[in-house]
Order: C-alpha cells, then sequence, then structure tokens
C-alpha cells in the first residue's frame, strides 16, 4: 500500500462556542468537546485511509483550560501512526483571541480509529511517513500509547507490552 504523510489527512473544525454547549460556569461541556474532536478524528482517519473508520478508543484527553461561551475553536487532527487496520489520531485544540486573532493551545486529545469493510471488518490502511519533528516524535511514542491502550482494554497481556515496558527498565 503506497504510504502517505500526516499532512494528507489534516483537518481543521473551526466552530464557536453557543450558550447550549456550556457548563453552569459558561465553559464549554466536556462532552461537547468530545464530540467534536470524534468528527475531527473521524475525518482525518477516512481521509488517510479512504475507508469506513469507527472510535475504537479514547486514548488520551487533556482538559487543560476551559472554553469560555462565545470562544472560536479550532480543532487540529492528523495521523500520527497507522498499523495493520487502526490509526491514532492526534488532535490539538486552539481558543482565538478576538481582538488579536492570536491562538492559544486550550486541550489535546488522543484517538484510535479502525477502518472497516461494509461489514465492519477491520481492513488494511496505508502506513505514515511522518516529515517533522513532531510528527516523528508521535509517530515513535504510537506503538507504547497502542499497547497501553490494549492493556488497558483487556486486549493483550502485560507481558507481550514490550515497547510499553521498556518505558519503565
Ligand atoms: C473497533 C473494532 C472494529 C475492532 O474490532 P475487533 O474485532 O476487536 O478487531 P481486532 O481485534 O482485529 O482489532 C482491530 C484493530 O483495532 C485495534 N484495537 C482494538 N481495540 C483497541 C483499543 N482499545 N485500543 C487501541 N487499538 C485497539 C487492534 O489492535 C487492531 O489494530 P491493528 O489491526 O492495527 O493491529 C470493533 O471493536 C468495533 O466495531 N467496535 C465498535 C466501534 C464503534 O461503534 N465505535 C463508535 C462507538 S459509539
Amino acid at each position: 500500500m503506497q504510504p502517505k504523510h500526516p499532512s494528507e489527512s489534516l483537518t481543521t473544525l473551526t466552530d464557536l462556542v453557543l450558550p447550549s454547549e456550556t457548563n453552569p460556569l459558561n465553559n464549554l461541556f466536556g462532552g461537547e468537546l468530545l464530540a467534536r474532536m470524534d468528527r475531527a478524528a473521524s475525518i482525518a482517519a477516512r481521509r488517510h485511509s479512504r475507508r469506513i473508520t469507527v472510535t475504537a478508543s479514547v486514548n488520551h484527553v487533556a482538559f487543560n483550560r476551559s472554553i469560555p461561551l462565545g470562544s472560536v475553536v479550532t480543532i487540529e487532527a492528523k495521523i500520527s501512526r497507522s498499523f495493520k487496520s487502526s490509526m491514532e489520531i492526534f488532535l490539538d485544540v486552539w481558543i482565538e483571541d478576538r481582538e488579536s486573532g492570536s491562538k492559544t493551545k486550550a486541550n489535546e486529545a488522543i484517538y484510535t480509529f479502525v477502518a472497516v469493510d461494509e461489514t465492519g471488518r477491520p481492513v488494511e490502511v496505508p502506513p505514515v511517513i511522518p516529515e517533522t519533528d513532531l510528527e516523528q516524535e508521535r509517530f515513535d511514542a504510537a506503538l507504547r500509547r497502542k499497547q497501553l491502550s490494549l492493556v488497558l482494554a483487556g486486549k493483550m497481556k502485560p507481558a507481550e507490552a514490550t515497547e510499553l515496558k521498556a518505558l519503565f527498565i
């Protein structure tokens, strides 16, 4: 299969925070942000694989900063690494200052998607060739994160997670 660069899957979603999407402190609901990130990640996974894709796992979410009502929120989703049928999608969330237009990183997340056929069976996806230093860093650590996710889901024995174990030795 022809390898692809992460930039080929880049997906950018920009939207406002409306009153119906906020908590009592007038900040964006975590669940609303998760849904927006899921949508962006799904498009990135589809762009990489050109197949039907399903969310297999949410591996990491850090709600580092609250996002106030009225904010302009931009989510950037890009594949960091693919395996056989699964793809790790990295998401960076930015909020835009109304006056200066400068962007501040608010949150980040990592989702795993799997490409499937019309019957829901996993199918192979193209490999990823990172181009930038950040893409390479995310690519290099993706196998450890996959192993951790599989161990937590009870789909891999900790003893088999060799790359993950190497972190602690
Ligand atoms: C995701 C799904 C297709 C995996 O199917 P499966 O029968 O477990 O298939 P496999 O065991 O062959 O796993 C397929 C791939 O997913 C990966 N995977 C499965 N669970 C995973 C998890 N929790 N974390 C990371 N990767 C996971 C496997 O490692 C494998 O990757 P690889 O092919 O790149 O090596 C299946 O569980 C599914 O359809 N789940 C529902 C998806 C869905 O509806 N999502 C929306 C939720 S509302």
